[in-house]
């Protein structure tokens, strides 16, 4: 996959994008990132890519014409397609399920703003997809499109350590997952259930299961609402809410 990200402060990406499991797909050619300063493609001696709001109002609007040049220009880098992602708190919220449908890309472009956000005909006329990372206002589109590119590399085969990894984690099945222990198996009184020391396989994935069922229904009741759940798991589990009360 190759990511291009186009952005007032490239500079921002070094160090997340420089360690562990993002460098590591990068070291083996699974991603390529690569970062291109808007400013670049601004007009005049002061490479200015932001102007005043039409109509009055607080605050600055990055302007259209670098970041369409930019893009055209970046989209001539590689011969992949692919979508065109504007951050912003006005796009659809960010999840599992775009991260999937993402990571099926040969390539992105993401569009990251600062100031008031950009010029309404970027959202119109470029960006292809809009999306958010939350209900909150950041002060520019860099985190939010490092929080974007980690959640997608790490769905890209290979990119973790074991497959099985990434199926098994929160919301891939619809749940949350499960808790887990590690060494020793007594702290501070604290055991590790007994299960997970039994060597059982099957009863372990039985444990795990109704945990992911146990979490999610107690921590987001709105994701079990879409989930199948069998005879048997609906009882354990309105006995276990019954308990909780
Ligand atoms: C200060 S924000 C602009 C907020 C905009 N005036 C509004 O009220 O929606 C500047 C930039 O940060 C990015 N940004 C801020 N919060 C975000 C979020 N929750 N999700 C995605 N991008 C965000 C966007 O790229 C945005 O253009």
């Amino acid at each position: 996959m190759r990511i291009d990200i186009l952005t007032l402060f490239p500079g921002m990406f070094s160090g997340p994008f420089d360690e562990s499991i993002i460098k590591r797909a990068i070291d083996a050619g699974l991603v390529s990132i690569n970062l291109h300063n808007i400013r670049d493609w601004a007009d005049g001696k002061h490479q200015v890519a932001d102007d005043y709001v039409y109509g009055g109002g607080p605050g600055m609007v990055m302007k259209p014409e670098p970041i369409f040049a930019a893009t055209e220009a970046v989209l001539e880098m590689a011969p992949e397609r692919g979508p065109i992602v504007l951050m912003t708190p006005a796009g659809r919220k960010f999840d599992h399920e775009l991260t999937v449908e993402l990571a099926a890309e040969e390539r992105l472009i993401i569009l990251s703003g600062r100031y008031e956000g950009f010029d309404a005909r970027v959202h119109e006329h470029l960006a292809t997809h809009e999306v958010s990372i939350g209900d909150y206002v950041l002060s520019g589109g860099e985190l939010p499109a490092m929080v974007l590119v980690d959640a997608v590399v790490r769905q890209l085969p290979g990119a973790l350590g074991s497959p099985d990894s990434v199926e098994d984690e929160s919301f891939s099945h619809g749940l949350l997952e499960a808790p887990h222990y590690t060494r020793p198996p007594e702290f501070r009184g604290w055991e590790v259930p007994a299960v997970l020391l039994s060597g059982h396989h099957a009863e372990v994935d039985k444990w795990r299961r109704r945990q992911n069922l146990l979490l999610t229904a107690q921590r987001r009741p709105d994701l079990l609402e879409r989930f199948s759940l069998s005879k048997e798991e609906k009882e354990w589990l309105s006995e276990k809410l019954d308990e909780a009360f």
